[in-house]
Formats: C-alpha cells, structure tokens, sequence
C-alpha cells in the first residue's frame, strides 16, 4: 500500500508516474493490472459516469440505511475520487478513505476526505474497521471479486454495511433489435478481451451469493436497467439513455487498447470497427441496455 497519510507500506517511487501506450496514459504502480487508461479523457469519462450513477439512484450517492453519524467510510478503487468527495461533504461526521492504483483525485480536498494509492487486490492493512465500504463500478478491474468482497467483510465494522454497484457486459435487449449488430459485437469482444485477461465482465450477478456466502445479511440488490441511448418513451429512461450513451462514446476510444493487446487486432481494423459501434450507439431501433445492480449488506453484530 502507498499512501499520502499513515501506512505500513513505503511509498514506491513510481506511484505518481503514468505509462504511455497507444496514445492513451495507464497506471504505473502495479503496471498493467488494470486495462482501462487514467489520463484526462477517460477521468471526464469517470465523473460523467458518476452523474449517470447519481441519476440511477435518483440523486442519491447510496442506498445502504447509513446513519447520518457514519463514522469511517472506505471507497474501493475510487478513480477521479468524485464520489468519495461529494461522500464526505454529505457526511460531515464521515472520514472518508479512497483508495485507487491511479493518482487520479485532486488535491484540494475536504478536510474529512484522503486518497491514498493502493492495489484493493492486495491484503487489505487498514488500522481501522470502516462503518460503510463503498465499491462502484469495478466490473473490469479484479481476477477474483469474490476476495475483495471477503476482504471488505474482514475490514468492515460489525453492523456496518458494504454497498456495490455495477454494470453487467455484453449488453441486453428485450426484443431482437441487438442482434447481429455491431454494437453486440463490440460488447462481447470487450467481454471476451476481458476473459482473456482474467477479468471477465460478467461477475456481477454473482455479487449477491459472494456477499452472503463471506458472511453479509439481509443482503438487498436492485436491477436497474439502463438504455444505451435516449430509445425509451419514459422520462428518467431517456435522460439515462442520454448519460449512459455519452458514457459509451467515450469508452470506445478507452477500449480501443483491449483490442489490440488482447484480441490482437491490428490497429486499423480496430479503428474502422469503433467508428461503425459509434454509429449504431446513435440508432435508436437498437433498443439494447445495461443491467446496473445495486447491493448492500450487512455485517452481523456478533
Ligand atoms: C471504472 S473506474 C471506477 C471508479 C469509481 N469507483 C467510480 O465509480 O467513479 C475503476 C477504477 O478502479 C481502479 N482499479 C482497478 N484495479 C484496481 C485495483 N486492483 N486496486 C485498486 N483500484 C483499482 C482503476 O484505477 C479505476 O480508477
């Protein structure tokens, strides 16, 4: 663990560098653990994200039943930190830990809030037991989510929850209008380049069972469904299809290296393939959407 405040750990020298590839920037600290790139775009990415998130919860940063006196909140892989932040102005009595292979958060910070640079894939050394453990949108990040989920019941205080939310890949469609489409295939290649490198995107339907199987109770998950563009009739529908289809834009040019390192297609072919997924993400009779799943559990008192 390398971290701006008190740890076990030294921090290593190259924590705060990035690495160069394909024109986009990755994490250096524990190089090539995570595929997704760090630099400016895919943050714009990451918040913009954030407010699509916020809209699935209709406004709310959560959903676990959190005292308003919540003591020591931890986000796991906490990317631009963009959540952590508005968590703790939320909760002024909250210290609110991040923690993320990437120095992505920013500096200037409120005074209950800190980021420090860890890999959540490591045993975790907190000094401290935390009251609420956040995890958002990690479906691409670990071999083995059912051990970080068991390291978050290990960190996590008797009676305090922890909460996760994410997406589910390939992407689904209540009629045939998916099928055979370019922006089908897109999803099961990012699916399948995952697979390859152990981190397939399909794991969390199994969040549930995990939680429950390493000891949370009264377990509660949520689907939501959200529209990869503004296709549907209904309201919040259509403005989540707006946010998610944004979202999706921006995470082409970020998968662009998934294809070329991991399935091994050449560059062009790679190229010519994204732009044909960018214009079926604008066509409203693919009526396709991603499950989004939202758990909380809680630790037992004894
Ligand atoms: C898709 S982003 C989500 C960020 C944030 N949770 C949010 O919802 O805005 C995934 C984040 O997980 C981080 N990550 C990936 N693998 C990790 C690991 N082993 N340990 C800690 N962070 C990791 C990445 O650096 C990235 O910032």
């Amino acid at each position: 663990m390398a971290s701006n405040l008190c740890s076990t750990h030294s921090v290593a020298s190259n924590v705060y560098e990035f690495v160069e590839e394909h024109g986009r920037t990755y994490h250096k600290y524990k190089q090539g653990k995570y595929v997704l790139p760090n630099d400016t775009e895919e943050q714009n990415r990451l918040d913009l994200q954030h407010h699509m998130a916020l809209k699935v919860l209709d406004g709310k940063l959560h959903l676990a039943p959190i005292p308003n006196t919540v003591e020591n909140t931890l986000d796991v892989a906490t990317g631009t930190g963009i959540w952590a932040i508005e968590f703790a102005e939320q909760y002024p009595s909250t210290s609110v830990t991040g923690s993320d292979l990437s120095p992505i958060q920013p500096k200037f910070l409120p005074a209950n809030c800190l980021f420090e640079i860890d890999d959540a894939g490591d045993e975790w050394v907190y000094s401290k037991k935390f009251d609420y453990i956040h995890i958002r949108f990690v479906m691409t990040c670990f071999p083995n989510p059912k051990a970080v989920i068991e390291q978050a019941y290990k960190t996590c205080a008797p009676g305090g929850y922890l909460e996760m939310m994410d997406g589910v890949f390939p992407l689904r469609c209540h009629d045939d209008s998916l099928e055979g489409t370019v922006l089908d295939a897109w999803a099961k290649s990012c699916h399948e380049a995952g697979t390859k490198m152990g981190r397939p995107w399909n794991n969390t339907p199994n969040y549930k069972g995990w939680m429950e199987e390493v000891g949370f109770e009264d377990v509660n998950e949520r689907i939501f469904e959200v529209p990869t563009n503004p296709w549907p009739r209904e309201r919040k529908a259509k403005e989540l299809g707006m946010w998610f289809n944004a979202d999706l834009q921006e995470a082409l040019g970020a998968s662009r290296a998934l294809f070329i390192k991991a399935l091994e297609w050449p560059p062009d072919k790679v190229d010519a393939f994204l732009q044909e997924v960018k214009d079926d993400l604008m066509k409203r009779e693919i009526r396709a959407y991603m499950p989004i799943h939202v758990l909380y559990g809680r630790k037992p008192l004894r």
